[in-house]
Order: structure tokens, then sequence, then C-alpha cells
């Protein structure tokens, strides 16, 4: 009656793929317990780690919660612990991670009812809440792990995507914090046609390199003509640390979901950190305060 769970944070866009693709890091996340009650709805007993609401109506883990439960016949309820280790605004899904947390568990208490793709769409609601946008790119990966594929919102279609074994992901979190809700009011409305042939080319080459497992076409279609250059000028030194990865070996760098975090991925873990020290040596010589850590993206 009672489930933890380990809740993964997400790296959102993975550069040319915005609201579409996403990864979910292996060893960077959040727990979460689970616990069936015979009191109706969704009470959040213990949130630690971050400073967020407990009232269900807004909190992310709540409103995902009450998404599932309104769908089921369970007339009891449920309680939830909230343990955060993802800090909200980082741009790694920590929104996501608590919603798809919360009905992840639900739906194994209750003897899985719900397939995945509905575990997306309750999740999806959370996500309303935190940025005003129903987007899947972070919940889609952290239900169903490895890269996920949003290929259509209406109707919604999820596709769960090749995850080569040597990829690891570095992220460096500046400590500063992006709403994802104010970074999408700066960016356009409309896209050139030349902008979107170049984009839909990395976006196809990366599923390509994805399945086959090529990491050069991985690395040569990490690449983002449209949202990068209007969000990267949020993000301190955020041209020197791209360079000083790519330098490193990185086979690609962008920007985490809205960001201020940045990511990169390389092949084999030795790689990821030569990546971190490059990172982190432009971070330790501007002063700016970080996280970083290095997974396996999985
Ligand atoms: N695709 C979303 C965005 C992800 O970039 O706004 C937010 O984490």
């Amino acid at each position: 009656n009672e489930i933890r769970v380990f809740c993964p944070a997400t790296i959102a866009n993975v550069s040319c793929g915005f609201d579409v693709l996403g990864v979910a890091l292996d060893s960077v996340g959040d727990e979460m317990v689970i616990r069936k009650t015979t009191k109706k709805g969704i009470t959040i007993t213990k949130l630690e780690g971050q400073d967020l609401p407990l009232e269900t109506h807004k909190n992310v883990a709540g409103v995902a919660g009450l998404a599932l439960l309104a769908a089921t016949d369970y007339s009891g309820g449920f309680e939830i612990e909230i343990y955060k280790n993802i800090k909200a605004g980082s741009g790694i899904g920590s929104s996501a991670a608590s919603s798809t947390g919360a009905v992840w568990a639900m739906n194994q208490l209750l003897g899985k009812p719900f397939s995945n793709l509905e575990l997306v769409q309750f999740s999806m609601k959370g996500e309303e809440l935190a940025s005003g946008v129903q987007h899947a790119d972070n919940v889609a990966p952290a239900i169903f792990g490895g890269f996920t594929l949003v290929r259509s919102y209406n109707p919604l279609d999820i596709i769960k995507i090749n995850t080569p074994k040597e990829l690891y992901a570095t992220v460096i979190h500046p400590q500063i914090e992006i709403k994802t809700s104010d970074s999408r009011k700066i960016l356009k409305t409309t896209i050139s046609l030349a902008d979107g042939i170049k984009q839909w080319g990395n976006v196809g080459g990366l599923i390509a390199g994805l399945y086959t497992e090529d990491y050069d076409l991985i690395g040569r279609s990490l690449q983002d003509y449209i949202i990068e250059p209007i969000r990267s000028i949020l993000i301190p030194a955020f041209d020197n640390v791209k360079s000083a990865s790519l330098e490193a070996g990185a086979l690609g760098c962008g920007i985490s979901g809205s960001g201020p975090s940045i990511f990169a991925l390389s092949k084999g873990k030795e790689n990821a950190k030569k990546v971190a020290n490059a990172m982190q040596d432009i971070y330790n010589k501007v002063g700016i305060p970080y996280d970083i850590h290095v997974s396996r993206v999985n």
C-alpha cells in the first residue's frame, strides 16, 4: 500500500527538438513516497529540499494525481511525500519529476489500470500548472525512460526512441532560476522557412543517429537554430561553456529545457567527466556558482 519511487530529471528539447524531444537522466532525480489512504483525494504530507506549495491544487504532483483520480472509480485517496533533489527553475524537469512520480506510483498501487500514454496525459496537467503550457517533452521521457519524441500533441502520440548505451550527459546549472513561463514569453511565434529546413534536418538526423548508435551523427545533429539564439542570452557565459565543452570532446551542447542549465552529450563516462571539468573551469574563472552532474541517459 506504499511505494517509494525515483523520479528522474530530464533534458527537454535536446537542442533541435523544441517541445518534442526529451531524454531521462539515469542518476539525477527526486524521490517520492506514495501511500494509499481510505480518505478521498490527495494530501501532500511532506515536501523536503525545495520551498514549494503543499496545497494539492497548487502542487504539480497534486494536480497530476487529481487528474488520475478523476479517471478512476477508486473510492480512496493517496498521501504523497516529496524529497526534492532537483531545483525548481533549473531546466532539468523539476515539475515533471514530481508529477510523473506521483501518477506512476499511483498507477502501480491501483494495479496498473492506465497506459504510459495516459500517465503522460495526467502529468501534463502538472506541467500546465508549472509553466502555463501542457508540454510533454519532460514528462514523456520521465515515464517511458530514455529518449522520447512527441510526434503529435493532438492527438497525443509519443514514440520511445532507442537510447545508445554509451551516451552520457553532463549538466551544469548556474545558480539562477529561470521560470519556463518567462523563457517562453521571449520566443517568437513564427520561424523562417530557411531555419525550419535546418531544424528538421537535425531532428531527423538525431533520431537516425540514436537508432544506429552513430555518435558522430548524433553530434552533428545537436544544433538549434531557432530557440538557442534567443534564450542563450539569459544564461551566464553560455557561449564560453558551449565552446569549452565541444573542445573537451562533447558530441554536442545546448540549453537544457528552458534553461538556465546547459547540457552536453558525450560518448562514454570518461569523456563526460572531461566535459564537466571544462564547463566548471569557465564558471570558476568568472565566479559563477553552479551545480554539476554527470549521468548516463536512460
Ligand atoms: N519545451 C519546454 C520549453 C521545456 O523549452 O519551454 C521546458 O522544460
